[in-house]
């Protein structure tokens, strides 16, 4: 099992201590900030826009993946990757052209991720997996932070996994909604190497440590089991 790399969401971060809550990630443990944009359209749920973002950036000194939940996300690819973003998610179900959406990421030099609702299926990317840096197993349905992981996501996890290997995908497998200490290592387990965290992370009495734990977990459990 590789590290897992946590990318806590700063949808559930503090807005009016912004600069505060970037800086406690800046020094803890985790390794990429997750930003989610929600546009009022595809989520039902407007989070927040470009100056939010730029604000982010000047402070982060990590990597930034931001998750568009946007429809016609080719509108804006260039502003996003002008605005700092390292990874830019797209939706599946938001893009006609997926292909050339992904290519176009990937053009702006920024490692170019995909995303899948709970009822999208593995197989939807199968034939492009190549234009693919980073798919994203939505364990939730989007648009709102808090919420409970849906079982049968971890099962898609696996899934996802064994058509990357059929495939000689290296695209990384991340996971999004409800990941916390009790979910994490199952879906370390099933293949996920990327986890956002919000909730778990900042409405923890210690964020830092949140992340440590988590960071740690899929091998507690690990140890835990084979002992
Ligand atoms: C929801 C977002 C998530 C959200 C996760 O649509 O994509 O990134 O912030 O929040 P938690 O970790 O609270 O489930
Ligand atoms: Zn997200």
């Amino acid at each position: 099992m590789n590290q897992p790399i946590i990318a806590p969401s700063m949808l559930a971060a503090d807005f009016a201590n912004l600069q505060r809550d970037v800086e406690m990630i800046n020094h803890s443990e985790a390794d990429w900030f997750h930003i989610d944009i929600m546009d009022g359209e595809f989520v039902p749920n407007i989070s927040f826009g470009f100056p939010v973002l730029e604000a982010i950036r000047r402070y982060a000194q990590k990597p930034l993946d931001v998750h568009l939940m946007i429809v016609q996300p080719d509108r804006y690819l260039e502003q996003f990757a002008e605005a700092g973003a390292d990874t830019i998610t797209v939706h599946y179900e938001a893009c006609t052209h997926l292909h050339r959406t992904l290519t176009r990421i990937r053009e702006l030099g920024c490692r170019a991720g995909v995303a899948l609702n709970l009822q999208t299926p593995v197989t939807a990317l199968e034939d492009i997996l190549e234009a693919v840096d980073q798919v994203l197993i939505m364990t939730i349905n989007p648009g709102f932070g808090g919420q409970k992981l849906v079982p049968s996501s971890i099962q898609k996890v696996r899934k996802m996994r064994r058509l990357m290997a059929e495939h000689q995908s290296t695209a990384l497998i991340e996971v999004d909604g409800g990941v916390d200490i009790n979910t994490i290592a199952e879906l370390a387990e099933a293949g996920a190497d990327v986890f956002v965290a919000g909730t778990s992370v900042f409405k923890a009495d210690d964020p830092a440590l949140a992340i440590r734990q988590l960071k740690e977990q899929p091998f507690i459990k690990r140890s835990s089991t084979m002992a």
